[in-house]
């Protein structure tokens, strides 16, 4: 097997957000996010967990940038809670934040580690819900006040910055599956927010170019690789359908402004398309700077007649899980780089999560996590294989830094290169997370064979 050298530019990272690490959820002026109320809603999260304190980030942040630091880690995606800096989504700044990111931000820079900023994941304030969220358009404005006065405030400390993470979460999980905050169920709100998320993207992309920021505004989808269930013409036609409405349909407005016709075709044939104004078309075609992709799993995709969207989607019952349930197919990394950048040409990409849930325990001061370094070592090998064939991927960002606040699954799902016991908040760095460690010294890897189709 021939072996690959990632390029030596090549950013090398882990990932958090605010809501599943920082805690401190009514400290220093903090408004009430969505998932704070959501939470408490009985059933709505499992065990009834709450991001009240998560990993308390927010007073032991200084011992988790040393913990980077020790590990050699040099980029860090964090995202910032809104509530926390606009107590009631818009107007009146709560100061006690701002200088909390400061000096959060100020202190990656000064240890090496180079902050790539999320401004939108998942913890709406609460108050703006109340006015009805991202259904009304009222929001996308309060989110572009919001964006540009972190732009100011920050700009001269962050160059990356990523918009929202994961827009079809937000829309689908958030409000037709109703699994997530807020927790409405109707799908036609779904693709509504989504494209008031849009609108949201490409207004504080224009705030950014026009306070001259210096630096980059991306967007972060999160994507299954759909795999035909056959080698048929039929099964990679409905897999190829599945791509448009649940991948492409969450990227293609910034590029020409609008849904694509099969895409706008399908949405109207199910009373989903969303409302706009005049004028919209030219505000969405602001581009990406750059994509960033969160890649975890696969899913199988056969053509079914009988089914109301002809296709059926459902997972491998052979391939092995993670505790998630989540099916685990590495070759789905470099196999969506492709088809991504096949689409979009030019625009750079960045892999901002990937990574693995599992029991983990620890055992005499370690964290024996094999499952968690097999997953790595096999996405990294299929990511340098899209790497090596010159697909423009700058980075790879590992969820989690931390176990965390793993939404509706609560503190039972570990994600992390470091455990975190809740009880006393004790963190563990886990063999996945002393291996990651030493690979991104000396990132080789050995070849895998061919990109599937
Ligand atoms: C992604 C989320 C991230 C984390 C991982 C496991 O969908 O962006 O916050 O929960 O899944």
């Amino acid at each position: 097997m021939a072996k690959f050298s990632f390029p030596s530019e090549f950013r090398w990272g882990v990932a958090t957000a605010a809501a599943q690490i920082e805690g401190a959820w009514n400290e220093d002026g903090k408004g009430l996010s969505i998932w704070d109320v959501f939470s408490r809603r009985p059933g709505a999260v499992a065990n009834g967990d709450t991001p009240s304190v998560a990993c308390d980030h927010y007073h032991r942040w200084p011992e988790d940038v040393e913990l980077m630091k020790t590990l050699g880690i040099r980029h860090y995606r964090l995202s910032l809670s809104w509530p926390r800096l606009f107590p009631d989504g818009r107007g009146v700044h709560e100061e006690r934040g701002f200088r909390y990111y400061r000096s959060l931000l100020e202190a990656l820079v000064k240890a090496g580690i180079r902050p790539l900023v999320t401004l939108y994941h998942w913890d709406l304030p609460q108050s703006l819900q109340d006015e009805g969220g991202w259904l009304v358009r009222s929001t996308v404005e309060a989110y572009a006040q919001y964006a540009t006065a972190c732009f100011e405030a920050f700009g001269d400390l962050v160059d990356d910055w990523v918009t929202f993470n994961e827009p079809w979460v937000v829309s689908q999980m958030g409000h037709s599956t109703g699994q997530h905050a807020p927790g409405m169920r109707n799908t036609a709100f779904a693709y509504q927010v989504l494209y008031h998320l849009q609108l949201a993207h490409a207004k504080a992309k224009l705030s950014y170019q026009a306070l001259g920021g210096k630096g980059r505004v991306g967007w972060v989808v999160n994507h299954a690789a759909f795999r035909p269930a056959t080698a048929s013409a039929a099964d990679r036609e409905a897999a190829a359908k599945v791509d448009e409405i649940g991948f492409f349909l969450y990227l293609d407005p910034f590029f020409k402004g609008e849904y694509r016709p099969e895409a706008a075709h399908y949405l109207k044939a199910k009373g989903w398309m969303p409302q706009g104004e005049t004028g919209d078309g030219a505000i969405l075609q602001q581009g990406c700077d750059f994509i960033g992709l969160n890649y975890y799993s696969d899913l199988m995709v056969s053509a079914d007649p009988t089914s109301q969207d002809e296709v059926k989607v459902f997972q491998d019952p052979d391939a092995p899980k993670t505790t998630m349930g989540w099916t685990i197919w590495p070759q789905g990394l470099a196999q969506i780089l492709r088809k991504g950048s096949v689409r979009y040409p030019k625009v750079p990409w960045i892999v901002t999560e990937n990574g693995s849930a599992w029991n983990d325990t620890v055992e005499q001061g370690a964290v024996h996590d094999s499952a968690r370094v097999d997953y790595l070592k096999s996405h990294l090998a299929w990511l340098g294989r899209a790497v090596s064939e010159g697909l423009p991927v700058e980075g790879y960002y590992s969820w989690s830094l931390l176990d965390n606040y793993e939404w509706a699954y609560g503190y039972a799902q570990r994600f992390g290169l470091v455990h975190v016991d809740y009880p006393t908040q004790k963190r563990t760095v886990k063999d996945s997370g002393l291996w990651y460690s030493q690979f991104i010294k000396n990132p080789v890897i050995e070849l895998p064979s061919a990109i599937p189709e």
